[in-house]
């Protein structure tokens, strides 16, 4: 039987979190000869990822340079696509979200005339600004692609509203089946500091902070914030993976070093932090993933950012957006470090990004599309 080819390509580490669960199950079809090309627009990140999951990519486009400009990765992806699309031929390639590997990533293959999956299509903030250059790229991808995999309804009526009417399909975000195979009861942390944490008596704080559009001002009132509610709040511990990104790197050390009770430390490996998620108290956030994952496991977020594309989160209550100005976000949560009913008037598991068979319905999809399956699959709706 002749295999339909169907390639990955993805770059960044949430690309990696999202895509790496699907490249394994497109693995396991029978109908499917699954390739992987990786533009490493994260190096050290992305390799993290790929090993945690076993994913050996079959081409690697290696192009990341230290404080690489929008232009250096969408064009070196481009002509970096060029060979590997010219040698392995796919059927179909699928990217995923919205950075810039994605979209020049789709644009490679429209410019060899190959269909485009776009994974997690439909996200929008309606500003084109924020987040930056983000909810460009996912406009663009949304005209260059042939199939969309739509986290949710809303993300689906997005798309509906901008006319793609035809294939697409509801099925859950794949980060939370990524999810599934990390969290454990037992786990030990490499970071002998993770072990270290009382996660009983004192109150955990995670905090990510990295988006382009936070750059500069609004990173340091952030920051400015959560100096102040450290030394405010005896009891929290304050736990910052900080991200790669000279920028961030010099903006975290210049607003949060030498602080007993703030830990910036090196960028986890996805299973150490969805453990570390899975135990906080409280997750501060400008991440798109975090949004996603903290919900699913309890855990109240606030968003460091003046908007949001999930939407979903917010409205079943457990996330909120804090904006970018120092005093919203100390005080919102201060309140929630002071008020337990506000707490945990949060603090509840709610599932609206997924179930854990994301996947398996992209992959069902793909073979539906491909004649391999005679239905396509249901479409994913939240438990009510
Ligand atoms: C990118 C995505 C953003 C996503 C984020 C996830 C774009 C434009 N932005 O932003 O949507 O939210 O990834 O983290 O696509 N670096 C390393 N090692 C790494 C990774 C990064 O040293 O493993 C450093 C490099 O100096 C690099 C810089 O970080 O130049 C910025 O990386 P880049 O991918 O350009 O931007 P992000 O802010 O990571
Ligand atoms: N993540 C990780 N280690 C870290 C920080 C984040 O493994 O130190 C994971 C996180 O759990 C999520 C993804 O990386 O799955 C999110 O990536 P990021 O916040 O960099 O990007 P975004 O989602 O904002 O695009």
């Amino acid at each position: 039987m002749k295999k339909i080819k169907v390639m990955a390509v993805f770059g960044t580490r949430p690309e990696a979190v999202k895509m790496a669960p699907l490249a394994l199950e497109l693995a396991r079809r029978p109908g499917i000869q699954a390739q992987c090309c990786v533009t490493a627009q994260h190096r050290e990140m992305l390799d993290s990822v790929l090993d945690i999951f076993g994913v050996k990519p079959d081409f690697d486009l290696n192009i990341m340079q230290p404080r690489q400009t929008l232009s250096s990765i969408t064009s070196k992806t481009l002509l970096g696509m060029e060979a590997v699309l010219e040698q392995a031929r796919p059927e179909l390639i699928l990217v995923h979200g919205d950075t810039s590997t994605t979209f020049a990533g789709a644009l490679a293959a429209f410019y060899h005339q190959i269909p485009v999956g776009h994974v997690e299509a439909g996200l929008r903030t309606y500003d084109k600004y924020s987040p930056f250059p983000e909810e460009m790229n996912r406009l663009l991808v949304s005209s260059l692609a042939d199939l969309y995999f739509c986290p949710t309804h809303t993300n689906s009526t997005n798309l509906e509203k901008e006319n793609h009417r035809k294939n697409i399909f509801i099925t859950g975000n794949t980060v939370i089946d990524a999810l599934q195979t990390t969290v454990k009861k037992d786990f030990t942390f490499s970071q002998a500091v993770l072990n270290q944490l009382d996660y009983q008596n004192q109150k955990i704080i995670l905090v990510t902070c990295h988006r382009r559009e936070n750059y500069g001002q609004p990173m340091a009132q952030i920051m400015t914030a959560l100096r102040r509610l450290a030394d405010a709040f005896p009891d929290v511990q304050m736990v910052y993976p900080v991200h790669l990104s000279p920028v961030v790197q010099e903006a975290a050390r210049a607003y949060l070093d030498k602080h007993p009770r703030i830990h910036l430390i090196a960028p986890l490996a996805v299973d150490e932090m969805h453990n570390l998620m899975a135990r906080c108290h409280l997750v501060m956030t400008d991440s798109g993933g975090l949004q996603e994952e903290a919900p699913a496991l309890g855990k109240p977020v606030l968003v460091l950012r003046r908007e949001t594309e999930r939407p979903e989160a917010v409205e079943a209550g457990t996330v909120r957006l804090a904006g970018v100005e120092e005093q919203p976000v100390f005080q919102m949560a201060a309140r929630l470090l002071e008020d337990p009913a506000a707490y945990a008037q949060m603090a509840h598991a709610v599932n609206p990004y997924g179930d854990g068979k994301a996947c398996v319905r992209i992959a069902d999809a793909i073979e539906w599309h491909f004649g391999l399956r005679e239905k396509p699959p249901a479409p994913f709706a939240p438990r009510a």
